[in-house]
């Protein structure tokens, strides 16, 4: 301990005031504890245990802090700077006395290190410092206090210290600066994947089925948290009325009609990208719509064909429409674009469809009058009996299609036979059993009347096997050609023929009965009296002298 006469020092013993220095001992300024330079030198001062205080380097001002419970030395001349690169230095500014300075962080580019002294042994004489207190006019209190809180450790281990603790707040920044990293990909990873899945659920739901506004639900549910939106609402146009349908989530500052005006404010904007508006309150627009801040309207569209927009108003956050949340609703917009696009074609695709079916089963009533209306009523009494089955409506427009077509074959038969008011002769007969082959051979190269096809070719097989053209036995058949192969007979039977009366129904379906299980699937048979009422309504319906057929919109089971 170095031994120091009181005459060198000024003033009285300051002990009480040097235990506890307040901001005034120091330059006046201030080391804030929040800043990071302030929490670099608090972590510095736990880690390694040794006191310090804060210095400007580049004024040399010392700044208060609450982590500093000594007065320091005034900073000894020659202070050591700190070598570019490094984050520290220990220098050895008078033999024994050591002065470490570590680098602070700071944002406003000034100089802060964190100091402090240490002594390499015990029988240190620090003339230099006793110089130095005196001159800073230290009591001789004031100078023991520091000489007994100041540490006795030799340089290399000082240095081994302060390089630990340096690399122990490195990692410690490194794993901080990592884990906010790390949470800001977890929320884009989240947003990502909700925009994804969103997306894929649209793709998803694409099916001719489904209708505009089925998908444009599915967007309007989840538009609102995905990209915070306070309202959110999809405008689809439609043919009906009211020329639209609205869906809307959240809330909006208008009403329908408001939309509408808001939408036409826009009439000349460039739509090939979204509209997306911030800070409108203060604007024109904000004069007209009172509550609304922000918003991005994006048009449903595919090509030049406009069917809708998609419109999100204000944030939950207060933060600003941009362009990832327009390029989302524009994405958006573009998939139920092209699928309303995709139904309208599909519909007029249909509708060119059965124009083709109406105008070759007319071909055929042209050349047998006697059976005109058949193919009609077959039809519309496989699809009922498809409904006993509770099969799709694709696979009733599919029964529906392949009825009106089952005969079609019948175009290759010599007319006289078809006429013909007597018994047939056997070979007559198998001209006429030709016509299931026939049918299939004139419709299987039209690629959209392939699912007809089964429909076309077997409905005269038998269920027992002895039926024509391929002799199929019960499961083999087609369930399509086992439903007409009902209707077909219902019908034929019922039918007055210029050779013969109808049967009345009765007595068709005794026949049906002892048939059931061996001419007939016995599960289509129950189906038949299972709808009998709707069948016999169906014939009253479509009387031989009706040549309409029914459009598939029109077909509902209602
Ligand atoms: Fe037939």
């Amino acid at each position: 301990m170095a031994s120091v006469s009181t005459a060198e020092f000024v003033g009285t013993d300051t002990s009480a005031q040097t235990s506890n220095p307040s901001a005034s001992d120091y330059s006046g300024r201030v080391l804030d504890a929040e800043s990071p330079a302030g929490q670099h030198f608090a972590a510095l001062a736990s880690l390694t245990g040794l006191p310090m205080f804060c210095c400007d380097s580049s004024t040399g001002e010392v700044l208060a802090h609450p982590e500093m419970t000594r007065v320091p030395v005034p900073p000894l001349a020659g202070q050591a700077p700190i070598a570019s690169g490094e984050q520290f230095a220990v220098t050895e500014p008078e033999s024994g006395v050591l002065q470490y300075a570590l680098r602070l962080p700071t944002t406003d580019g000034s100089c802060l290190v964190a100091m402090g002294y240490a002594l390499s042994s015990s029988d240190v004489q620090p003339v230099e410092v006793v110089m130095a207190a005196a001159e800073s006019d230290w009591s001789q209190a004031d100078f023991d206090a520091w000489l007994e809180s100041t540490p006795h450790i030799s340089r290399t281990l000082l240095e081994r210290m302060l390089t630990l603790a340096v690399g122990e707040l490195d990692h410690g920044e490194l794993e901080s600066s990592m884990l906010l990293e790390v949470e800001e990909l977890t929320h884009q990873l989240q947003q990502t994947y909700e925009e994804i899945s969103l997306l894929h659920s649209l793709t998803h739901n694409m099916q001719i089925s489904r209708t505009p506004l089925e998908l444009a639900e599915i967007c309007v549910d989840r538009i609102e948290s995905i990209i915070a939106s306070v309202g959110t609402a999809v405008w689809i146009e439609q043919d009906d009325e009211d020329g639209r349908s609205v869906l809307v989530k959240g809330d909006l500052p208008f009403d329908e009609t408001g939309m509408a005006r808001l939408i036409s404010e826009f009439e000349l904007h460039d739509w090939s990208r979204p509209v997306v508006k911030n800070n409108i309150q203060g604007t024109l627009l904000g004069s007209d719509f009172p509550g609304l801040e922000s918003l991005v309207i994006v048009p449903i569209a595919e090509g030049s064909n406009r069917s809708g927009w998609i419109l999100s108003c204000n944030r939950q956050d207060g933060e600003e429409f941009g362009t990832v949340e327009a390029n989302l609703l524009h994405s958006l917009a573009t998939i139920l674009g092209t699928h309303v696009r995709n139904i309208d074609l599909y519909e007029q695709h249909q509708e060119l469809l059965i124009g083709f079916v109406r105008s070759l089963v007319s071909t055929l009533d042209a050349k047998d009058p006697y059976t005109r209306g058949h193919s009609e009523r077959v039809a519309l009494i496989g699809r009922r009996l498809g409904e006993e089955f509770n099969l799709p409506e694709e696979d009733l427009h599919n029964i529906y299609l392949s009825g009106l077509l089952h005969d079609i074959g019948k175009i290759g038969v010599d007319d006289q036979i078809l006429q013909k008011p007597g018994k047939l002769t056997d070979e007559e007969y198998r001209a006429i059993q030709e016509h299931p082959m026939m049918g299939y051979k004139i419709l299987k190269e039209l690629r959209n009347l392939h699912q007809v096809l089964p429909g076309v070719r077997n409905h005269h097989e038998s269920y027992n096997g002895k039926g024509y053209p391929d002799g199929l036995a019960g499961e083999e058949i087609p369930l399509m050609a086992r439903i007409l192969a009902v209707a077909d007979s219902f019908d034929a039977m019922g039918s007055d023929r210029p050779y013969r009366q109808g049967m009345p129904t009765e007595k068709i379906e005794e026949i049906f009965e002892r048939g059931s299980g061996e001419q007939w699937d016995a599960r289509v048979i129950n189906s038949y009296f299972a709808a009998r009422e709707d069948i016999r309504n169906i014939c009253e319906s479509y009387s031989m002298s009706s040549c309409f057929v029914v459009p598939a919109g029109q077909m509902k089971k209602d």
